[in-house]
């Protein structure tokens, strides 16, 4: 673990197994302490190793979801949770529809409402009532995007309907092997929303990403990559990265030189 200047930190783990036993750690840690715990999941494929280690621990009965409320992080508008393309249903299948102890609390985006702003504004309500996300886990788009919030998106966004950028319509078509149609627009909670997050973990590996992670951790934080916002949660935020996707850090470089407490150091 590293403790950056600005306060979050960075924990390089040897790969992508890693990443998904800390990851895990840290959802267990907090549905432990706090049977129901307002968490919210990702997700794409990063988090797929994570849901296997839950699902085990769950079947295991080192850890009782039951009580947990969870809440999306996004979904694409007018797609109901039924659909094939919809991203709740998808969570369904990575993870909810595999847990041996349900999670029967779960807090799907409202993109099939009519009116989508008083939708939008009901949902961010329903979080109030729970007391805000104890916990949210974020993946990290190929563009800095985090939950759907696209480039542009602000520090301050609260739970909206956007429109979502070719780029991340291209790698949602890649999960379906496009084999289904991906809407324009989606439905995601805010940068904003994710900020007010008791805890905040960002899981990232895979060279491809070191270059969008450097931007997001080392860069000045801005709306072009979202995901840089995430540093003001300052120690609230845990980025947990694989060594391939750490690669292009200063700060993992520093680490190392400057006498490295990296979780895989030797
Ligand atoms: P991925 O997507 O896990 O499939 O790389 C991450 C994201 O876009 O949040």
């Amino acid at each position: 673990m590293i403790a950056t200047p600005e306060g979050w930190i960075l924990t390089i783990v040897p790969d992508a197994a890693a990443m998904s036993e800390t990851a895990a750690d840290r959802v267990a840690q907090v549905i432990r302490q706090k049977p129901d715990a307002a968490v919210s999941l990702p997700t794409g494929s990063t988090p797929l190793g994570m849901f296997d280690i839950l699902v085990d621990r769950i079947a295991g009965g080192d850890l009782d979801p039951s009580r947990v409320e969870l809440f999306l992080l996004d979904e694409y508008v007018g797609v109901a949770p039924e659909d094939p393309n919809s991203l709740t249903g998808w969570l369904r299948r990575a993870l909810l529809d595999r847990v041996v102890v349900p999670i029967t609390r779960v807090h799907p985006l409202p993109a099939t409402a009519s009116d989508l702003d008083a939708a939008a504004a009901r949902f961010e309500r329903e979080l109030a009532s729970c007391g805000g996300l104890d916990l949210t886990v974020l993946g990290l788009g190929p563009n800095g995007h985090i939950a759907y919030n696209e480039p542009g998106a602000e520090a301050d966004s609260r739970t909206r309907a956007l429109t979502l950028t070719p780029e991340s319509i291209a790698q949602a078509s890649a999960y379906w092997h496009g084999a289904v149609p991906i809407p324009r627009r989606a439905m995601t909670m805010g940068v904003g929303t994710l900020l007010e997050a008791e805890q905040i973990v960002l899981i990232v590996t895979g060279q491809a990403k070191a270059s969008v992670l450097r931007r997001a951790l080392e860069e000045p934080m801005s709306a072009e990559i979202p995901a840089s916002w995430l540093r003001l949660a300052g120690p609230r935020l845990e980025v947990i990265a694989d060594r391939a996707a750490a690669s292009e850090l200063d700060l993992a470089r520093s680490a190392r030189t400057g006498g490295s407490d990296e979780e895989d150091a030797p």
